[in-house]
């Protein structure tokens, strides 16, 4: 039998990467994995208890929320809030960002930002559902965080992850060597590593898109979309960021979320979304850029809710989409000229 490697000894061997390490990013990844650990448990109970439904409340970027997105982002802050080992908190679900002003935490160098419940809208079909995170170093130097603190470019992240709430549920997650992923098992209640070392395939079956929003995607995107077909790829889209993603990872292919008519800036959330699931897959050898062809990684964000287009994945398709889109904009202004 193969020896077991739970995902705290992992983090724990891990942190000899990290030779002036003082084991606070140690600390936060466990705190992190115990809530995906409770998050989990209602998840896998929502069709059960009264708790799906909605709440009646816009997050802050104006969308409905519902009660399960409310319930992990207070267990993710309620974790984050004891470990004392992060200095401030930036969700998708709260306006502004979260100082955390215990005595222990205020000398925290870390803050942490993330997406509590990623695909709600698939809460109420029993359709996967993820959790999505990233980490950073504070910028200033000390007293309670800042702004600043949470608009760092993805490039700076520090660790980011993910948690897919599927037929299993797991927590994928990268220090910069590496992407790592790890199974519960729900017998023992642990994380045990599963997917050593994730590698994207340079090229895969799959494009994913919601096709249904064809006919809101400028003209270059929609000839990108027949393409995808013409080449005889399959379409895969389940409306949560991170099952498409994780699947993209392991199978290979892209996934795209352009900018819209309705959504002119794109629609995921560049702070919460796009850069730690950027910083996995370039992590795991893909590629991750908006539709105007910038490193997600390297924008500089302006504000905590900020949305971006994106399209990430195999090295090779990503690389055929920007070179694809680039003629067909070229001839789009020939045209229109
Ligand atoms: P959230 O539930 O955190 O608001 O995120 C939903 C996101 C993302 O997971 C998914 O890729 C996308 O919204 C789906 O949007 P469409 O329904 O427009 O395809
Ligand atoms: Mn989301
Ligand atoms: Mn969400």
């Amino acid at each position: 039998m193969n020896q077991i490697v739970t995902l705290d000894e992992f983090i724990i061997q891990r942190q000899k990467d990290f030779p002036f390490a003082t084991g606070e990013l140690t600390g936060l990844l466990r705190d992190i994995g115990l809530a995906a650990k409770i998050v989990n448990r209602e998840v896998n109970k929502a069709g059960l208890v009264n708790i799906f439904g909605l709440t009646h409340k816009d997050n802050a970027s104006g969308e409905r929320v519902q009660k399960l997105d409310i319930y992990a982002n207070e267990r993710l802050i309620g974790c984050l809030k004891n470990s004392g080992e992060c200095c401030g908190i930036a969700s998708e679900e709260n306006k502004t960002f979260l100082p955390i002003p215990s005595l222990e935490s205020k000398s925290a160098k870390y803050v942490v930002i993330f997406d509590p419940l990623d695909g709600s809208s698939n809460i109420d079909v029993n359709v996967s559902l993820g959790t999505i995170f990233g980490i950073y170093r504070r910028v200033s130097e000390s007293g309670q965080v800042v702004l600043d603190d949470f608009l760092q470019k993805g490039n700076q992240l520090v660790a980011a992850g993910y948690v897919l709430y599927g037929t299993s549920t797991m927590l994928v997650y990268s220090t910069g060597k590496g992407v790592n992923g790890f199974t519960l098992d729900p017998s023992i209640g642990e994380f045990c590593l599963s997917h050593r070392n994730i590698t994207i395939p340079k090229t895969g079956p799959y494009y994913s898109i919601n096709q249904g929003h064809f006919n809101k995607f400028d003209k270059p995107m929609q000839k990108y979309i027949h393409h995808c077909a013409d080449q005889g790829l399959g379409l895969r889209y389940v409306g949560t960021m991170v099952t498409d993603v994780h699947r993209t990872l392991v199978k290979g292919g892209i996934f795209i979320y352009p900018n819209t008519s309705s959504h002119p800036d794109g629609k995921l959330r560049l702070l919460y979304e796009c850069n730690p699931m950027s910083f996995l897959v370039e992590q795991a050898g893909g590629q991750a850029i908006s539709c105007k062809m910038e490193r997600i990684l390297d924008m500089k964000p302006t504000e905590l809710h900020q949305r971006t287009s994106v399209a990430m994945g195999s090295p090779m398709m990503v690389d055929e989409m920007k070179t694809f889109l680039k003629k067909a904009k070229a001839m789009d202004k020939i045209r229109t000229a």
